[in-house]
């Protein structure tokens, strides 16, 4: 272990603040200087958002997890988003960030914006750099509602939002391409009545379907006041949930990187959600997201988000041992497709 001195750091005019060390130091120094200057991490992703420690000699997850416990000393391990996650260290506080195919894009978002309580902070780190593409990009949500035509914000905050979810019987086959998980993976147990404890708690309303499925239906609005400055937020996952956001996603991420394989997988994720459209009933799809009366979003409003949320975007390449750490209040993040290896961890507070 090296000592820290003061983290040198690198102002960035826009997020990440890029944080690196004045001299050779691993996380063990690292945390313990952000132990002996509480408040620093917190002020500092108050004015910035996100911040990037890199070129500490970062370890793997065990080390992931000492740096986010110095700036947040109570980790959360209930996750209820989308993606397949596997716990990778053995105190089941850090995960992969997402088991889902490398093709597959998500949108940037807050991380779990439509539960009662979403995290304060997110831990984001790479222990394995990805072979090409694969960034976790960053996306100013304040920004986002500022960017807005008023008239969008007024008529979501009107009509209000609903996201429905379904998922599939502990003993079903998947056959949905959209369908992430089963239920017992969201809620990882069989049984209804825990489940039906923490859809109450959430608010999420929960019915039981033939073959042991689930839907979940949810009401929201579309922007939340941060809670420490109390500016407005675009806070909510209509960009991820409904039906047409997969390939909305993809063609901004085609214009981005115009290549033969996000074309293919544009064309492919168009192709599919207009059959999905034609087949399968609002209330069936395996992710979906109405106005609170059930009537459509028009893919208009959603194509307005989606480029308002890439005109802020920010993608910085990943390099092994990056800690970030992001304001779950005012910053969201996303995934690029990739290909070849790549892993990035996880943890929140
Ligand atoms: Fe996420």
């Amino acid at each position: 272990m090296t000592a820290l001195a003061v983290p040198f750091v690198i102002s960035s005019p826009r997020l990440p603040l890029l944080i690196n060390p004045g001299a050779a130091s691993d996380a063990t120094a690292l945390s313990q200087w952000l132990v002996d200057n509480p408040g620093w991490a917190g002020e500092q992703l108050r004015s910035n958002g996100a911040l990037l420690f890199r070129g500490f000699d970062v370890r793997g997850v065990d080390d992931v997890e000492i740096v986010a416990r110095a700036i947040e000393p109570t980790l959360q391990n209930e996750y209820l988003g989308s993606s397949p996650r596997l716990p990778l260290s053995k105190s089941g506080y850090v995960f992969s960030a997402s088991e889902l195919p490398d093709f597959y894009p998500l949108p940037a978002h807050n991380e779990m914006s439509f539960t009662a309580n979403p995290p304060k902070r997110l831990f984001f780190s790479c222990t394995i750099p990805p072979a090409r593409f694969g960034e976790t990009p960053l996306v100013d949500f304040r920004a986002v509602y500022r960017d807005l035509d008023p008239a969008l914000r007024e008529r979501w905050a009107q009509r209000g939002l609903r996201i429905i979810r379904n998922y599939s019987g502990p003993d079903e086959t998947k056959k949905d391409f959209f369908e992430l998980k089963k239920w017992t993976e969201m809620f990882s147990t069989r049984d209804r009545a825990v489940v039906e404890r923490i859809c109450a708690r959430e608010g999420f309303q929960a019915v039981w379907k033939d073959n042991d499925r689930l839907a979940l239906i949810s009401t929201h609005q579309p922007v939340r006041p941060h809670p420490e400055t109390g500016e407005p937020v675009w806070f909510n996952h209509i960009h991820n949930f409904h039906l047409d956001a997969g390939h909305l996603e993809y063609f901004q991420v085609l214009k981005h990187r115009p290549t033969l394989r996000h074309l293919r997988y544009w064309l492919l994720a168009r192709a599919l959600s207009a059959w999905r459209r034609r087949t399968v009933k609002a209330e069936d799809q395996s992710m979906h997201a109405t106005f609170a009366d059930g009537s459509e979003i028009p893919t208009s409003d959603v194509d307005q988000v989606i480029k308002a949320i890439w005109k802020n975007i920010v993608i910085t390449p990943w390099q092994k041992g990056d800690i970030v750490v992001i304001d779950n209040a005012a910053v969201g993040h996303g995934r690029l497709p990739f290909q070849g290896p790549r892993e990035v961890v996880v943890a929140w507070a």
